[in-house]
Formats: C-alpha cells, structure tokens, sequence
C-alpha cells in the first residue's frame, strides 16, 4: 500500500452554531469532530495528517496536535474556497509521495472502511476518486454528473447547475482521493468563475480528465456523509453515532436493556455478559469488565479537564442505580456501589461495599470493607486535598466523617456518626467519636406538666 497523506479541512467558522467556540469543537461522543476526522483518517490508513484551519483559531490548531503529534497545520488566511483551502497545504501535498485524500473535519460519521474502499477504487495506476452518495434531498450538495458508462465527468455545485442537472440525486460527500503527482498542478489551475467565485475542489474532475486521469465515484450511505453546520445536526449525528455504538457493545456480548437510553463515548471499552439497565450514561475514559451489572440511572466518566486516569469496573462488580463514577476511579471485582454512592480518584479492593448514600473520593478502600450509609471522606479542606485509607475488612458504621489524611486499619469498627480526624485507627480496634449518651426517666411527664402549668397560669 502507498503511503497516505489526509487533507483535513477545517477552517469554516460555522456560524450557525451560533457558538463562541469552532465548529470542529463541539464535542460528539465526548470527542471534538475534528479528533473524529483524524481518527477515522488514520484508521483510513493515513500515514500523514495536515489539517488546515482558519485565522485566529489556535484551540483547533492544539486540539489537532493533541490526537497527533504530528499532524501538520496549515492557515487557510481566507476562505475562498475548497480547492484553495487543500492548496493551503501544498508544502505536506508536495512533498508526499502517495495518496492523498481530502475529507471535512466536520462529517464526522465517515467509516475507515468507505476511505480504504475510495482508495482501493483508484486501481493500479494513477487516478482520481470521488465519494458519492444518493442524497433524499440533494438541495445544496454538489452533483456528480456521469456518462452513459456510468463513469464521472464533472461535479456541478447547486448554484452553478442546470434545472436537467439539479434533478440528479448522486451528490458529492467532498471526499476524494487522489493518486497522481500532479495534484498541485491540478488544484493550481482550478480557477473561480462560478456563482460564488470561489475556488471549487469539484473542479478537480474535469481537470484530472483532461490530463487524461481516470476518475471513478464511489458510494456510501447518506448517513456517513452528514455534515455538520448546526446544533440540531450535531444531535442528529450524536443519535446515528449513538446507534452505531450500541449495536457494537451488544453485538460484542453485553445486553442493553434499552439500549435508546444508554449513552457511550467514543472510547467506551464494555465487555461480555454486561448488563446496562435503563438511563445510563458513559463519558470518556471508561472500562466496564465482563459480568458487571450497570443498574439504572449511573454516570460515570473517566476523564475531565483535570484527572484522566479512565474508570475501571472490575469483573462482576455491581453499579447502581443511581450511582456516579468520576475520573479515576478503580472498581475492583465483586465491589458493591449502590444507590446515591459517588466515587472520585477512589480505588476499592475486591468485594468492598458502599450500598448507599456515601462520597467516596481521594481514598483507597481495601478488600471487602464495608461502608455504610452516609459516610463521606472529608478529602478537601478548602485548600489541599486529602488521602483516606481504609484497611480491608474494615466497618465504617453509618453517618460517619472521615477527615483526610486519616487511615482506618484493616478490620477496624468506627461507630456510626463518628468524625474520626487527626489520629490514625488501629487495625482491629474500635473507635467511637460522638457525644456520650444521657437517659433522664420521666422526663417527658415532667417538661409536659410545666409548660401546661404556664399555660393555665397566662388565661
Ligand atoms: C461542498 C462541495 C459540494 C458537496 C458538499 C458536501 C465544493 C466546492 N463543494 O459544498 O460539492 O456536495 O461540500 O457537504 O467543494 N472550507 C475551508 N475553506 C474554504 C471553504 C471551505 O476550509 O475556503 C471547508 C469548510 O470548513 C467545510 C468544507 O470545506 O468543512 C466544505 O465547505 P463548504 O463551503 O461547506 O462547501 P459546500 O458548499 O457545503
Ligand atoms: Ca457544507
């Protein structure tokens, strides 16, 4: 296989997200629709990436760096069209030798899969391919025009065709592929006498023909060509995304109950004989082991802006319902973590249990330890945080205050309601911190008949 360079264009501003932010950051599966397009891209067998991006958007430049180190970038300083945003990076063009294939950073539900078979299209010697798909509505998109022997003579914009050629349904993805060391020619001599006096890419087909170079079309779905210009076509993707994932995560061995209201990240790794109950949702980062139970009503993410050490649920460990599972969490196998339970940078050692209303964050809790309602690890003091260690086999009896740094031995009791702070509890020892108990019989009569007293006295 030839080396494969991949033209990422990403300059458009997307004004109609209506968004302070470019549009190839919005996030889709807890990725940004750029790191989409470059991972589908490499994926798609490239070996180089070169992204082109608009003036003044350095957080696009970052973000593409961040899913390749080595991802070029170009500044397209203008927006004059797509044939003159791809020369934007001829340095990376001219200097490759091998395919090159031009793709949207924002359609982002292109497969691997449809770019290995644009470029197996190309055939042996040297060519041009295009990605076409039959589009329900082709207002708008650009239309591949073909011959009686089905092979493709132009591509004509909406704007610029004919009514006889407005009626053709096969449109233009924008992906093509090329296979020739002409290419900078090509898209040189591409000039800008159309309705919107820009430089088309599309252009590139009559110009390949002429310089005698093959050029095929290819199809694919209209699904995996969306393209994304607003907010309720970014949903619509998400929901194909969304679908996709899940018929994968089932088709692999675990049983959504319903599976329309489980919600998975691009990283999302589930294995065999899971089960996910109803309104669930995954962020990036998260690892669910085989023979885990996910009940209702969870959230669980394994990567922000801060931490990004992932969640792992262990092998038949039990989640939920309604429990939170933030970054760097560790749930070992057979762990309990029931209802109203959040854990944060947490690890819990096999068979430990928190079955109710407890926070769980910055603390090691060790092998079948039990947490009971209520128990909170105080890990911030409103300046650092704290480390909790909890020994396996230890009992935190309910409504318990555990002030870090603060260590429970292995197989300790602390009393419920206690506040166990500075001094560290021994293994095997008790520990109750609470006010001491008073009894006074009779004493109820006794306040009754007084306060009737001042009563009677006041009439
Ligand atoms: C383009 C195609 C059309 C196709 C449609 C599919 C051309 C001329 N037309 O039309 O045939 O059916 O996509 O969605 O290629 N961009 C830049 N710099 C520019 C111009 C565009 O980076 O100067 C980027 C945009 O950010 C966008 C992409 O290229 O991601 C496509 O540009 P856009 O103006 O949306 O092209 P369409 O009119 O949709
Ligand atoms: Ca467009």
């Amino acid at each position: 296989m030839q080396p494969l360079l991949v033209v990422i264009l990403a300059a458009g501003k997307g004004t109609r997200m209506k968004s302070a932010r470019p549009k190839v950051l919005h996030p889709l599966a807890g990725r940004s629709l750029l790191g989409h397009a470059m991972a589908l891209s490499r994926e798609g067998g490239a070996t180089r990436l070169a992204v082109v991006v608009g003036p003044g958007m350095p957080q696009v430049a970052e973000e593409a760096r961040r899913y390749a180190v080595d991802a070029a970038v170009f500044v397209q300083h203008q927006q004059l069209g797509t044939a003159h945003a791809v020369l934007a990076a001829r340095d990376a063009i001219a200097s490759h030798t091998g395919d090159v294939c031009v793709l949207f950073a924002d359609t982002p539900l292109l497969t691997p899969d449809t770019v290995h078979r644009l470029r197996d299209s190309l055939g042996k010697g040297s060519g041009m391919a295009v990605l076409g798909f039959h589009a329900a509505d082709p207002t708008g998109y650009g239309r591949l025009l073909t011959d009686a022997a089905g092979s493709l003579i132009a591509i004509r914009e909406d704007r610029d065709a004919s009514d006889a050629e407005r009626k053709v349904t096969l449109c233009n993805s924008g992906v093509m592929a090329f296979r020739t060391p002409k290419l900078v020619s090509i898209l040189e001599r591409i000039g800008n006498a159309n309705a919107k006096q820009e430089y088309y890419l599309t252009d590139a087909v009559e110009i390949a023909r002429k310089e005698g170079l093959p050029v095929v079309a290819s199809t694919c779905t209209e699904d995996e060509v969306l393209g994304i210009n607003s907010r309720d076509q970014l949903a619509a993707a998400e929901a194909i995304w969304q679908r996709r994932a899940r018929l994968k995560v089932m088709r692999d061995g675990a049983t959504l109950v319903a599976p329309e209201t489980v919600w998975l990240s691009y990283d999302t790794l589930i294995g065999r004989d899971v089960v996910i109950e109803p309104n669930v949702v995954i962020g990036p980062g998260v690892t669910i082991e085989d023979d885990v139970v996910i009940k209702a009503n969870c959230h669980l993410q394994g990567i922000d802006r801060k931490v990004s050490t992932g969640v792992r649920v262990r092998k038949g460990a039990e989640i939920g319902p309604f429990a939170r599972l933030r970054p760097g969490t560790d749930i070992g196998s057979k762990v309990h973590i029931g209802n109203f339970v959040e854990v944060k940078n947490a690890t819990l050692d096999e068979g430990a249990k928190a079955n109710h209303l407890a926070y769980i964050g910055d603390a090691h809790v060790g092998a079948d330890a039990n947490i009971g309602a209520g128990t909170i690890t105080c890990n911030y003091d409103g300046f650092d945080k704290g480390h909790t260690e909890i020994g396996a086999g230890a009992f935190i009896g309910s409504n318990t205050a555990l002030v870090a740094p603060v260590t429970i031995g292995a197989n300790a009791f602390v009393g419920a309601g206690s506040v166990v702070s500075r001094r560290d509890v021994e293994p095997g020892a008790l520990t109750v911190v609470r006010g001491e108990r008073k009894d006074i019989p009779g004493w109820a009569a006794k306040i009754r008949a007084a306060v009737a007293k001042r009563i009677a006295e006041k009439k």
